[in-house]
């Protein structure tokens, strides 16, 4: 497997990672995850951006982006995967640091990481819908950063699992925040219900293109805070990821959701959103 670890593409046996990379001892770094559907990165620009605003909130000073975009098409290439609906994953971290101290130097070189990997469509969950749990969120305050420090939703994901869940909804005094790894949104009386963007939430990149595709399908949507004892009132759950797309819920906490059958709203946000890279790749 090929991957590029600051600024070579190298085989991944040959790269070599300090144990004093503070990503590694601290969590200090950020991350994104970009879909490739054969053959383009979808939303690159969107992805780019906010991995700039992660690095910004937490100060890390990486300017080489030029490269990026050039270095995903090569991996892609390098590890045959063209024609293949993959994912990248792109990891800065702040650098490597010696010895270990909490407080960082502002001096540090940060380190750039980027693979791709083959990731087939979720098409069956898509399609039929999804059971998720419902768990309080105890992570910290600045959830809009991507950040590689990602236990709390690492403890969440397993439970989930464990419990043949796909995923877990958080909430936080009371209202919803968003999943382990999707952002979240509600259909009530054929409106599109979602937590406003804040500390608590990550800015989506898939909520976004959804609140965009309302607006060309009609669909009205509102961006308010959500009770968590309003739950009962929803004719359709969502969650949506770079990897989820759309994904709807079929069953909440074990509530049962429009009797476990995907609604009609997901069903055209899907067909829209699958037009958009469709249409891209032309
Ligand atoms: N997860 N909320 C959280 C906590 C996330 O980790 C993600 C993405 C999202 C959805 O964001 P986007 O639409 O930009 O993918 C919301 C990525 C895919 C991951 O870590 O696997």
């Amino acid at each position: 497997m090929m991957v590029f670890y600051n600024g070579k593409i190298l085989d991944l046996e040959n790269v070599a990672v300090s144990p004093f990379d503070r990503a590694f001892q601290f969590g200090d770094g950020v991350y994104e995850v970009i879909r490739y559907y054969p053959k383009i990165f979808f939303e690159y620009e969107s992805h780019l951006d906010r991995l700039k605003s992660s690095l910004k909130k937490i100060e890390i000073s990486f300017t080489a982006f030029e490269d990026v975009e050039s270095v995903l098409y090569e991996l892609i290439q390098k590890n045959n995967l063209e024609d293949q609906l993959s994912i990248a994953y792109i990891q800065i971290s702040r650098g490597n640091q010696f010895p270990r101290r909490h407080f960082y130097n502002e001096n540090l070189e940060p380190s750039i990481f980027i693979c791709v990997e083959k990731y087939p469509a979720k098409v069956n969950e898509m399609k039929n819908g999804v059971r998720v749990g419902l768990e309080e969120d105890i992570r910290w305050m600045r959830c809009d950063i991507k950040t590689t420090s990602l236990l709390p939703n690492v403890l969440s994901k397993q439970r989930a699992i464990k419990n043949g869940l796909a995923e877990i909804i958080w909430h936080r005094n009371g209202f919803i925040t968003e999943g382990t790894q999707t952002n979240v949104c509600f259909i009530e009386n054929s409106e599109l219900i979602t937590p406003p963007l804040s500390n608590l939430i990550l800015p989506g990149i898939t909520r976004g293109i959804v609140l965009r595709l309302c607006e060309k399908l009609g669909i009205r949507f509102t961006e308010r805070d959500i009770k968590l004892s309003e739950l009962n009132v929803f004719d359709e759950i969502l969650l949506l990821s770079t990897t989820a797309e759309v994904t709807p819920v079929i069953e909440l906490d074990g509530n049962i959701i429009n009797g476990r059958v995907p609604g009609s709203i997901c069903k055209s946000l899907q067909s829209e959103y699958q037009k958009l890279y469709n249409t891209e790749n032309r």
